[in-house]
């Protein structure tokens, strides 16, 4: 099994577009390593965090990482689009800032038993393993026209349909159950079109997107985020692709028409060059920030 340890993306833009009260109440919606919550808990003594992830391993690492707060920081292993029930649930009336860094970490992203790599021997995918479906059964089940649209919706993958109907040939010989399996088959199927990135990355990232229902959760906790804000409270989103970016970009844009937002980035904030140079995966980084009105 492969582990490195995630490296916290933008720490210091994060740090400057979400911190407006240092003695605050702060969301971490997506807590991973605990790279951003420790490093924000570290530089402000009396910051307090309510922290979420849904995936165990990550809760374990971060409380780990963090032991040292633990009396600043309450960790929740839920899907952050049911933050409303747990703030009520908490008696907190709102909070002074929220952070979302998407995606998957790195951790889940290079152990191959978590099944998100080409060169895994599963087909799982689950951030949480309490969802009830994986890849694999995405892909051994789903019929030819569904699998062409998640690979055409979540990865804008232009072979999709010819990808799709080579997987539902190859299935019916045998269950397609690992990467490498999938990688030849999406390989075979755009007949070895050239590319810059790996032939399977977009219908990667699509069933992963699909397996976790990613931009379905974005969409829920966006409608949530203003009634648990109060006045002068900031919404920090880092994405990590064009689908994720869109949709804030469009929420975060209405609730500015409507009255609610500021918007703190009128364009958005990527990664510097020294950064990107220093953490390579940090590259397709996009930053959003508002504060509420
Ligand atoms: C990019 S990592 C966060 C890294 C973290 N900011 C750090 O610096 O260590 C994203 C994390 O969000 C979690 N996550 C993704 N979607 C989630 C959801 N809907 N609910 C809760 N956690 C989620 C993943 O399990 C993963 O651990």
């Amino acid at each position: 099994m492969l582990y490195t340890k995630h490296v916290p993306v933008m720490i210091n833009e994060v740090d400057n577009y979400l911190i407006n009260k240092r003695n605050g109440l702060y969301v971490d919606c997506t807590l991973g390593d605990g790279g951003h919550s420790g490093y924000l808990l570290n530089k402000y003594p009396h910051l307090n965090i309510l922290a979420f992830d849904w995936d165990e391993d990550s809760v374990k690492a971060a409380k780990n990482n963090l032991e040292k707060y633990n009396n600043r920081i309450t960790v929740v292993r839920e899907n952050y689009k049911n933050i409303g029930s747990v703030v009520k649930s908490l008696n907190i009336n709102y909070v002074d800032g929220l952070l979302i860094d998407l995606g998957a970490s790195s951790n889940q992203l290079e152990n191959t038993d978590r099944g998100f790599s080409f060169k895994s021997s599963v087909l799982d995918m689950r951030m949480d393993a309490r969802l009830s479906n994986d890849a694999k059964d995405l892909l051994n089940n789903l019929d030819e026209e569904r699998l062409s649209d998640i690979f055409y919706k979540f990865g804008e993958e232009r072979f999709s349909r010819p990808i799709a109907r080579l997987i539902v040939q190859e299935r019916q010989k045998q269950d397609i159950v690992s990467g490498n399996q999938l990688s030849s088959i999406v390989i075979k199927a755009k007949k070895n079109k050239n590319s810059k990135i790996h032939p399977a990355t977009k219908v990667f990232q699509a069933l992963r997107i699909a397996v976790n229902g990613e931009l379905r959760n974005i969409e829920e906790i966006l409608k949530i985020i203003p009634d648990i804000l109060t006045s002068g409270s900031r919404v920090v989103i880092l994405s990590y692709h064009s689908l994720e970016d869109r949709i804030v970009k469009v929420d975060f844009r209405e609730n500015h028409k409507n009255g609610k937002y500021k918007l703190l980035t009128k364009k958005v904030v990527c990664p510097s060059a020294e950064e990107v140079d220093k953490n390579p995966k940090s590259r397709s980084a996009k930053l959003r920030a508002v504060e509420r009105l």
